[in-house]
């Protein structure tokens, strides 16, 4: 039987929502990892359960604005109801602070994990860290006989240095059918987990160039493999065997004032035709084991965590 008191539960009842809250903050940690678009519907899930979750703790701390029924019998609450209102409403003020400065305190503490890693995860993208600056000056085409591969190293960024260093296999293929210079620019990442691939066949050290810090070392490949896993590719950069799951990546190219000048780098699925009749399409740059053409691409659609670009 009521005695004219509010029993009103203070504890907060069970609720999903933190649950939920939870699984969010794991989908952003993930997608930072594997995917953009699952860290954005993570912190969409995070945001929409955080506000459920402190709308309820603050609904079930909530006072009651109206007097009990009875008490409006003659408009005029009982000492006794008036006791249990004021002890009431002291209740709702220390539990209600203590819950909700809880979740505050979380998400501080929260923020303070997450946004660091973000910054460290987008501020790149907006700074220009981490992007090679091309084009690059390779130097005179003379530097690259015609019908032999050049093991190419040159850097990427003057900004970055030698930590930007890379390495490609630039074979002068003559003039094109259209009378435009041809050159087949392969990069030495494999297109397996990202380990440097090497040329299968001697390369002639005393025949070495350099242009500025380009060096240039003549080499006579069957091929391209790997040492990591065994994957092996063609001299058009096509796999031939091995885990790898497309073509090696390429390099456009431009020529100016009679140099070679390194453009853009792009991935490649297939390469039909060879040197200068070679076909293919170019693909924006892919991680490592990622495919860019075919049914797989709809198959495979995340990177392979901890592949570098
Ligand atoms: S990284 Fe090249 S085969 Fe695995």
């Amino acid at each position: 039987m009521s005695d004219g008191t509010d029993n009103h539960d203070q504890a907060p009842g069970s609720s999903l929502w933190p649950i939920g809250f939870a699984i969010g903050i794991a989908c952003i940690l993930v997608g930072l990892v594997i995917s953009w678009p699952a860290a954005v519907l993570g912190a969409a899930v995070t945001i929409v359960f955080g506000v459920l979750w402190i709308r309820d703790a603050a609904r079930s701390h909530a006072p009651v604005d109206s007097a009990p029924a009875h008490a409006l019998v003659d408009g005029t609450p009982s000492e006794a109801q008036l006791a249990a209102e004021e002890q009431h409403l002291e209740t709702y003020g220390r539990a209600g602070f203590l819950t909700l400065a809880t979740i505050g305190l979380g998400g501080v503490i929260g923020a303070g994990v997450v946004l660091p890693s973000l910054g460290f995860a987008v501020l790149p993208s907006f700074t220009g860290e981490g992007i090679e600056t091309n084009p690059v000056d390779l130097g005179p085409i003379s530097n690259f006989p015609e019908g032999t591969f050049v093991i190419t190293s040159f850097t990427g960024s003057k900004r970055q240095g030698d930590v930007s260093r890379r390495t490609a296999y630039i074979r002068n293929n003559g003039l094109s059918a259209e009378k435009e210079p041809s050159f087949t620019i392969i990069y030495s990442r494999c297109v397996h987990l990202g380990c440097p691939i090497q040329p299968n066949g001697p390369a002639f050290k005393d025949q070495a160039k350099t242009y500025k810090d380009v060096t240039l070392t003549p080499v006579k490949p069957a091929g391209f493999g790997c040492p990591c896993h065994g994957g092996a590719y063609d001299t058009e950069g096509n796999r031939t065997a091995g885990p790898p799951v497309r073509s090696l990546d390429r390099y456009a190219f431009s020529v100016a004032d009679g140099n070679l000048i390194l453009g853009d780098h792009f991935s490649v699925g297939t390469v039909a035709g060879t040197a200068a009749d070679a076909v293919m399409t170019r693909y924006p740059v892919a991680y490592p084991g990622v495919h860019v053409d075919g049914i797989e691409r709809f198959l495979y659609p995340l990177p392979v965590p901890g592949a570098g670009a």
